[in-house]
């Protein structure tokens, strides 16, 4: 396997509940973050690891992330015609990215379940899985790192990134062993949203994934846990557990930036971080703030 040709699976199935009514009629993958869907910057990420076969998980709401992903001729022509070429490339940008596949998931199941839908599109092969809940800056190194990990151990990486204690029962936490590269260590078991108190480390996992093909035949098998979901954590749970099915879990420590968009306060934060990181927005945004702030 070469690192280009992975191909990556972006769940986007969920209920989005904490998102209503926003999310009533469009995924919340679809939700922008300053002018693109948080699914955009998703798809950038795989596409600049190397990954350029995408597969979205599609529910109720598939149209608005197909149409987005699709040409769309007539606006094509409208920018085209006025000669505006900055926003034209912005529309086809999307387009463009790469070759980009749907497959629904019938009922939202969990995220194991929507994760096993890809086994038809994804083969004997590994995989990524990337969540929309989490954006990585583009400045920074995640993926690429993950998946030489895993084909250099022959491993299922995990993506792990360190929490302050009061916020780890809101993840997976990972039990770890180090391994002799600081970057990289052995998950020896999980625990799903722990208290501060039996956390076994600070480490949660956030939504990035190399995943080997033997995790289906897991995914299979795993009943529904938490809130009567089928659980990924709770399929790679059982990997970690028994090395012979797959091979160790290996978790990737990130220490660059990620945003989270998976509530609506760290949404707000996010759309605010990215808009502050571009330059056609930082100088007006940062002076309104403080003009806000001033008066809070
Ligand atoms: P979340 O639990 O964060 O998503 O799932 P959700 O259920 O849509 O959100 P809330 O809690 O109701 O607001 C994590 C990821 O897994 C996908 C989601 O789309 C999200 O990217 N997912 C979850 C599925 O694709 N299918 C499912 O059945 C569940």
């Amino acid at each position: 396997m070469s690192s280009t040709s992975i191909k990556t699976v972006i769940p986007a199935a969920g209920l989005g509940t904490r998102f209503l009514p926003a999310t009533k009629a469009m995924p919340k993958e679809m939700l922008p973050v300053v002018d693109k869907p948080a699914i955009q910057y998703v798809v950038e990420e795989a596409v600049a690891a190397g990954s350029d076969d995408v597969l979205v998980i599609v529910g109720r709401n598939k149209n608005a992330l197909a149409n987005h992903f699709d040409r769309v001729t007539e606006l094509e022509h409208t920018l085209e015609r006025k000669g505006d070429a900055e926003k034209l490339a912005k529309v086809m940008e999307a387009s463009n990215l790469a070759d980009i596949h749907f497959v629904r998931q019938g009922d939202p199941l969990g995220l194991g379940h929507a994760v096993l839908r890809a086994r038809k599109h994804v083969g004997n092969e590994t995989f990524a899985v990337l969540l929309g809940d989490d954006l990585i800056d583009s400045r920074d190194v995640l993926l690429s790192r993950m998946i030489e990990v895993s084909r250099d151990r022959s491993a299922t990486v995990v993506a792990l990134m360190a929490v302050e204690p009061s916020q780890i029962h809101l993840y997976g936490c990972a039990a770890v062993d180090e391994t002799d590269e600081t970057d990289v260590v052995k998950v020896k078991y999980l625990v799903e949203k722990p208290s501060a108190a039996d956390a076994p480390s600070n480490l949660a996992i956030i939504g990035r994934y190399v995943l080997k093909p033997e995790i289906f035949d897991v995914l299979e098998r795993t009943l529904p846990g938490k809130g009567g979901e089928i659980q990924l954590t709770d399929a790679l749970e059982a990997l970690a557990d028994d090395e012979s099915i797959a091979g160790p879990v290996l978790g990737v420590v990130f220490r660059g930036r990620r945003y989270d968009t998976g509530d609506r306060l760290d949404y707000l934060k996010t759309g605010v971080q990215f808009a502050l990181d571009r330059d056609d927005l930082r100088g007006d945004l940062a002076a309104w703030i403080k003009e806000l702030a001033a008066h809070l």
